[in-house]
């Protein structure tokens, strides 16, 4: 284990941003990190916890702290019965390579999740979701270090609060664990979920007649494939901000005022908006000032064409963001970790 100094953070995060890094170590056991984190540079470092980088935006030239990069691997069968099968992955594991281990298993429920890019450590940060599913449709539990009383502590799915892009991970226990694994609930007999329109349409097209969780995975794969933009050509964190939520009443308005408005009902009575359909509106697709700008095929999704700083990427947002609640009268948050 060697802690390096002044590291380039490039490579380490999709968005491709030059930031650096004062320290910067990997660990591949729970062990190792308790080390680390025993044995500090400098005492009173700042610690940050990184997986794939594929969420975050380094908005500053310099992070005065330790970065330590999860490289806990290994994937493990923990349980069976009738139903389920229960898997635990290392928190160092790739999303998609386990994913596509589930699916080449025949383990079902995560294969509407395909493709989302990072690793498996970061899945229940924000409860990640895509193509109606949700990770905690199919979490059981994690194990995490408590990076101030050394303790490894158990979460169930109750403990983590999950919500939309939301867990208690980024909001009370803030900076505090390092979720070193993380136990999925497999599917033996599984259910599809094909509901959101686009997968139909995509089945269709691939002349699929036999509907199987390897069919389902390929048509998120291109339907994914189509949309939105790969970080290997172009950086980007995916939806850089969250589908805002509205009561009814806004709802109502907002469609008087633009009939178009991209919105759905959800539990609760509120209405959840499409936030690339606003951004839109707003004329943001496409925009692009020097390295900085807005897909040119998702609004919601901004980008580095090559050279942008984390600050013009983080200024551009604030822009964005402030045009949508002068045209709209709505707030938009942002889904991307800032650090
Ligand atoms: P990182 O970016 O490394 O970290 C994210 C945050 O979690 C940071 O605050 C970090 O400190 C913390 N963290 C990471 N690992 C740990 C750990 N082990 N313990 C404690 N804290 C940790 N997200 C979706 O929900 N749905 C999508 O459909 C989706 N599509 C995307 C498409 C693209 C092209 C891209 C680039 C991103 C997309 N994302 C999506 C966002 C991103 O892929 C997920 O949020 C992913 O889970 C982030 O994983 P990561 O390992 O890269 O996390
Ligand atoms: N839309 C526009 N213009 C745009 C972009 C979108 O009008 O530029 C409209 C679309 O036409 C559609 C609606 O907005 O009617 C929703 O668009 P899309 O289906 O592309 O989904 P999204 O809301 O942009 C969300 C998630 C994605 C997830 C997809 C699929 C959030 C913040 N984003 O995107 O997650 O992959 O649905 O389920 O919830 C991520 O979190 O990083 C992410 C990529």
């Amino acid at each position: 284990m060697r802690i390096s100094e002044n590291v380039s953070l490039r490579s380490y995060n999709t968005f491709g941003i030059s930031s650096q890094a004062r320290f910067f170590a990997s660990f591949s056991s729970v062990d190792e990190l308790k080390y680390l984190l025993e044995n500090p540079p400098l005492p009173e470092l700042s610690t940050l916890i990184l997986g794939g980088g594929s969420n975050i935006l380094f908005a500053r030239n310099f992070f005065d702290g330790i970065m330590l990069k999860n490289e806990i691997k290994g994937i493990e069968v923990v349980r069976e019965d009738d139903e389920y099968i229960y898997v635990k992955a290392g928190a160092g594991e790739s999303w998609h390579r386990f994913v596509m281990d589930c699916i080449a298993n025949n383990r079902a429920g995560l294969e509407n999740l395909s493709l989302i890019p990072g690793n498996v450590g970061a899945s229940p940060m924000q409860n990640i979701g895509a193509y109606g599913v949700e990770i905690k449709d199919c979490f059981h539990e994690l194990e995490a270090y408590h990076m101030q009383d050394h303790t490894l502590v158990t979460f169930n799915s109750a403990d983590c609060q999950f919500g939309y892009r939301e867990s208690v991970f980024k909001r009370k226990y803030k900076g505090q664990f390092a979720i070193v694994s993380v136990t999925y609930r497999l599917s033996k007999h599984p259910k599809f979920n094909t509901s959101y329109g686009a997968i139909e349409e995509e089945l269709k097209h691939m002349g699929v007649k036999e509907l199987s969780i390897k069919a389902i995975s390929q048509a998120v794969i291109n339907i994914r494939s189509s949309k939105l933009p790969n970080p290997a050509e172009i950086g980007n964190a995916g939806s850089f901000f969250k589908n805002p939520t509205v009561d009814a009443a806004k709802h109502t308005a907002l469609k008087e005022a633009f009939p178009n408005i991209v919105a759905y009902p959800i539990a609760n009575g509120d209405y959840k908006l499409a936030a690339g359909w606003m951004i839109e509106q707003c004329g943001w697709k496409g925009f692009r000032e020097g390295d900085a700008g807005v897909h040119e095929r998702q609004a919601l999704v901004l980008v580095n064409y090559g050279n942008a700083t984390g600050d013009d990427i983080y200024r551009l947002s604030q822009r964005v963001l402030d045009s949508v609640q002068e045209k709209f009268g709505v707030e938009l948050e942002r889904e991307v970790n800032i650090i």
